[in-house]
């Protein structure tokens, strides 16, 4: 019998170690990380932006995540991943997710704090155990290749730790997204190093687990530091993306004539599964 989502969190939480989410676009992505995930036996999150949710279908994810959940009695779950309104947030939770992120950082402070409430409140209402996670901080947007660090992302955007332990209280939500040295997307010369210490202290006085985006192009080492110092989930979409385009890219050369897109596709999947299954090693300490 597998357990909830926010009982894998706590465990995560205890073990020192930490859940893989994934973005997906596509059924291929699916089956890279579901493979990666199978291989090791260690439970997984799937996320869908509001992008990839309205590429795949929110109805389409949640169908497809809980028949292998259900088929093979599997620890994977459906996260609305950057649902930047109330209405975003509620249509993902009545649909079937499991979690959802309420990205209000563009806001400002009390905004953000008042709009995340709203979330807690109505995932409250279900009584089906959904979590609400909120971001404090700002990490930059896009999981895309990028020439430089973008703009607005340094010290003065990460968070503040007197800040995030009002925000936690304030709103009551599951899960904090700090904004630690971490950016979305992978910085062509190389990511900047984690605040290490930014978590440590916000870990020690927000008493929620603590969720570490962008985690596309970071160093193991940094990894290994951040989840001992408190982190308990990490975000990777940015090396997914690109594995899968690399890989399409080259069978499509290699092979002008094929037509046959579960053919064409299959490297995709299997350049997912290697890009994952190294990561899962990593943040489940194997
Ligand atoms: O929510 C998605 C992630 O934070 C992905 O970030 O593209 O840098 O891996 P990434
Ligand atoms: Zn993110």
């Amino acid at each position: 019998m597998i357990k909830s989502l926010r009982e894998y969190i706590k465990e995560a939480e205890e073990k020192k170690v930490a859940i893989g989410h994934f973005n997906i676009s596509n059924l291929e992505a699916l089956h890279g990380i579901y493979n990666a995930a199978k291989k090791l036996n260690v439970p997984i999150i799937i996320g869908l932006s509001e992008g990839e949710e309205g590429f795949i279908g929110k109805e389409e994810a949640v169908a497809l995540i809980h028949a292998v959940r259900e088929r093979d009695n599997y620890p994977i779950f459906l996260n609305a991943d950057h649902h930047y309104n109330f209405e975003k947030v509620k249509e993902a939770l009545d649909a079937g997710y499991d979690s959802a992120i309420v990205d209000a950082v563009q806001l400002p402070f009390e905004e953000n704090i008042i709009l995340t409430k709203k979330c807690v409140k109505y995932a409250k209402s279900l009584n089906k155990d959904v979590l609400i996670e909120a971001e404090l901080g700002f990490i930059g947007t896009s999981s895309k290749l990028l020439d430089k660090i973008p703009d607005g992302v340094g010290e003065e955007t990460m968070t503040k730790v007197e800040d995030a332990v009002y925000f936690v209280k304030e709103t009551e939500i599951d899960l904090l997204a700090p904004s630690v040295g971490n950016v979305h997307g992978m910085v062509k010369g190389g990511n900047p190093k984690l605040d290490i210490n930014r978590i440590k202290k916000i870990k020690q006085v927000c008493d929620v687990p603590l969720v570490l985006h962008g985690g596309s192009g970071i160093s193991d080492d940094d990894f290994r530091e951040a989840i001992k110092a408190g982190i308990s989930i990490i975000h990777i979409n940015t090396e997914i993306r690109v594995a899968y385009k690399e890989a399409l890219e080259k069978y499509l050369k290699d092979n002008p004539n094929e037509v046959a897109p579960y053919k064409i596709l299959q490297p995709a999947v299997d350049a997912i599964e290697k890009v994952v299954e190294a990561r899962l090693k990593l943040f489940n300490n194997l």
